[in-house]
Order: C-alpha cells, then structure tokens, then sequence
C-alpha cells in the first residue's frame, strides 16, 4: 500500500529533464505517494519539458516573472512551498542540485523538520561566486539536507571532507544519463528528418545562458563565436538561444547576418540530445550538456574559468574560460588539430550509466 507521501520540487529546465527518469520510477513504486510540485521559476521552457515527457504537477506555484531577481524568486518560492509543505505534510522532501528552487525548497522544507533529500549532491567549484548563485545553493542544501545522491565518487569525497556523514551519502551516478541514453534509444529516423544538420558541414552546438557572465564577457564569448564562424565557413553553428532576455538580445545583436549560424528557440529535449550527439564539438557555459557531452564523447569548450564537473576534464571537457583569443584558440585547435580533438572524442560513463534513478528509487524505499 502506498502510505507515504513524498513530494518532489523543481522549477527550471535542467531539474524537469533530470528527475523526469526519478518521477517515473517513483510513480510506479508501490512505496510512495509520489506528489509533483513546480515552482514554474522556468514557465516555457520547463512547460516544454513537462509536455514532452507527459508529466502533470500536482501544485503549480507559477512564480515566473520576466526578468525575476533572485530576491523575489527566494522571497516567493519559499513561501509558497511552505503553505503546500503545511498541508501535504510529506515524510520527504525531494530536491536537486543548485537553483533558487532547490535551495528554497530545502529551506523550506527545513523550517517544518521535513527531512531533504538531495539529488546530485557534492559538486563543488569552491568559489563562492562562479557559477552564482548555484555554489551557494548547493552548498546551503548540503547542510540541510538529510539524504544526499552524488553523482560521482568526487563528489561523494567532497562531502565526506566537508563533514557529512558518510553513511548518509550515496554514490548513484547522475540521472542526466538516464534521460540522455533514454532519449537517444528512442528517437527514430523520421525525428532525424525533424533535424536539418548539413552533414558535409562541421556542426558546431552552442548555449550560453549564465547570470554571472559580465556585459564583457558575454561580449568576449560572442566575438569569439563570431570570428570562428567567419574564418571558418566549413563550420555550421547551431545555437539555441536560452530565453533569459539580457543574453538573448546580445546575441541576437553579435549573430544576425551570420551565414553559417543559426539562431533558434530552445529544443526540445530528444532533438537536442540528438543534435548533441552529432556535433562535431560544443561552446557552453551551461552544466548538465557538460555531462552529456562527456557520456558521449563530443569535445566540448567549457566557456567559464572554474567547473564543478571537474570528472569530465581529461575526458571530453576543457576549460576554455571566457576570454575571445582563449576561446578561439582552442576552438581552432579542435578544427585543426585532429590528435586533440581525438582525444577528447571519447565517450565515457564518469557522470553514469543510465540507472541512477533506479538506485536513488531503491535506496529511498528502504530509508523512508
Ligand atoms: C536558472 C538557474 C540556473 C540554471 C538555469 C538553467 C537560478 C538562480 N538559476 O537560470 O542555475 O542553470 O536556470 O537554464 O536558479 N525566462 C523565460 N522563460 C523561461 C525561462 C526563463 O522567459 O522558460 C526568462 C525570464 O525573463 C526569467 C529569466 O529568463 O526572469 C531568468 O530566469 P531564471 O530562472 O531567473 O535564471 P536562469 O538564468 O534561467
Ligand atoms: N537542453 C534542451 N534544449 C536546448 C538546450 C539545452 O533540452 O535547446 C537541455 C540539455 O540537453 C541539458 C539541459 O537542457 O539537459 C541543460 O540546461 P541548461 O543549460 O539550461 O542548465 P544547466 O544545466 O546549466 O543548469
């Protein structure tokens, strides 16, 4: 009989894309009474998700403002999910990784004595203020968190030497795999012709979508994007744009009339999981294509100067840091230097192996 209610919070894009696997699970064990809520801090983008994958949320705290500073969203999203957390009076409270809404839910959760279940616990940069303020999320939920799922061995470590009970720690790998390797065993050849990609072209993926990126270094990455595309009209990039307003505007601005870059809205999650997996290389700031790229072993340009996916280093990542000539070097060097970029080809399961969600699934079944 299920006669437990848990209750699973996210908000954005990357949460939905990686707890849908869990959701599942989660629904269809006999434990639990699984609730979803949503704190919608994505509206479109975390819809898109949502309906791809068939998920109705039980709540919907449709926070979402154009433009939202993180004191509202913090301000907001605590105190709805408070006076859900007051009636449902759940015996967990599941949340993930690093946004306001992971954060806010624990907080929230934490205020009651509901017991927090963290998933993708451990990532670390050490740098308080990049990425921001996703280090400080993450490390906040760490304290309060009663459960935490590391992805990794690394990061299972890390917690072990910020002091968190090790026997409260479990290593699952990371449930973007699951969604990535679900996805790409499902898409079938008429999605393929959903997808233009010019095959005797180097196709070359991009998404930038951080808060702490400068004017200056927005401004950096896209001169750099720029210039690569013009010397090298062999290239074609594909660059869906997240819809945060102030990037989106910038590039528009850098990328209109450029023959060999397409702007387009966010994919969806099967067609970009596809696209990902034919590119020749990635330009991202973003964490979880970090994951993805490196599950399959497509060379990858980190456009930030720290990353708490230090595992995927060594495999198919590296650093490229924000600044133009650093960025166009390395981006260069992958189109022409084919020993490197050989060696960052190769797929590795580092971040996992497509079962995550299955192990979180039991572990959970036997703790609460
Ligand atoms: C958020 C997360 C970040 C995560 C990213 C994933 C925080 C503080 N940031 O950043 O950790 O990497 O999501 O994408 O939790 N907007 C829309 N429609 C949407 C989504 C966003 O219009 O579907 C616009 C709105 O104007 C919104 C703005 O984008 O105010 C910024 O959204 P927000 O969630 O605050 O920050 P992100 O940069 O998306
Ligand atoms: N993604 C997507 N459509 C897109 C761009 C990205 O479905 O147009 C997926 C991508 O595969 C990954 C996730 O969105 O699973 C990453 O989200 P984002 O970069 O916004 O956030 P982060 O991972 O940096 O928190």
């Amino acid at each position: 009989m299920k006669n437990k209610t848990l209750l699973i919070t996210f908000g954005t894009r990357p949460e939905a894309i990686k707890l849908i696997p869990l959701i599942r699970t989660l629904k269809s064990s006999d434990n639990f009474e699984l609730k979803v809520c949503v704190s919608a801090q994505h509206r479109q983008m975390l819809d898109s998700v949502l309906d791809e994958y068939e998920i109705v949320p039980d709540y919907d705290l449709d926070v979402m403002k154009e433009r939202q500073s993180l004191d509202y969203l913090t301000s907001s999203i605590v105190t709805k999910t408070g006076e859900i957390l007051d009636t449902l009076n759940p015996c967990a409270v599941i949340v993930h990784g690093d946004t306001t809404t992971a954060f806010c839910s624990a907080l929230a959760a934490f205020y009651r004595h509901i017991p927090v279940v963290h998933i993708e616990a451990g990532l670390r940069t050490k740098n308080i203020f990049s990425p921001h303020p996703e280090e400080f999320n993450r490390r906040a939920i760490s304290i309060i968190a009663d459960y935490h799922f590391a992805p990794t061995k690394t990061a299972a470590d890390t917690l072990i030497a910020e002091g968190t009970d090790k026997n409260r720690i479990f290593t699952v790998g990371n449930t973007a795999i699951d969604t990535l390797l679900y996805n790409l065993k499902c898409f079938t050849s008429e999605d393929i012709e959903d997808i233009r990609i010019e095959i005797d072209k180097k196709c070359v993926l991009i998404t930038v979508h951080r808060r702490e990126h400068s004017e200056l270094e927005l401004r950096e990455i896209f001169e750099a994007i720029r210039t690569l595309c013009l010397r090298h009209p062999d290239v074609s990039a594909i660059y869906p744009l997240h819809k945060t307003p102030r990037i989106r505007e910038l590039a528009k601005k850098y990328f209109d009339n450029i023959p060999n870059i397409a702007l387009c809205e966010p994919l969806n999650t099967k067609d970009f999981h596809f696209l990902l997996s034919k590119a020749y290389m990635v330009l991202t700031d973003s964490g979880g294509i970090q994951e993805e790229a490196v599950a399959l072993g497509i060379p990858t340009l980190v456009l930030r100067s720290v990353t708490e996916r230090q595992e995927g280093i060594g495999h198919s990542l590296l650093l490229a840091g924000t600044n133009k000539e650093d960025i166009l070097f390395s981006a260069e060097r992958l189109l022409n230097d084919t020993v490197e970029y050989r060696r960052l080809s190769r797929a590795s399961n580092v971040f996992g192996d497509g079962h995550a969600s299955e192990r979180i699934a039991d572990i959970l079944g036997k703790l609460l």
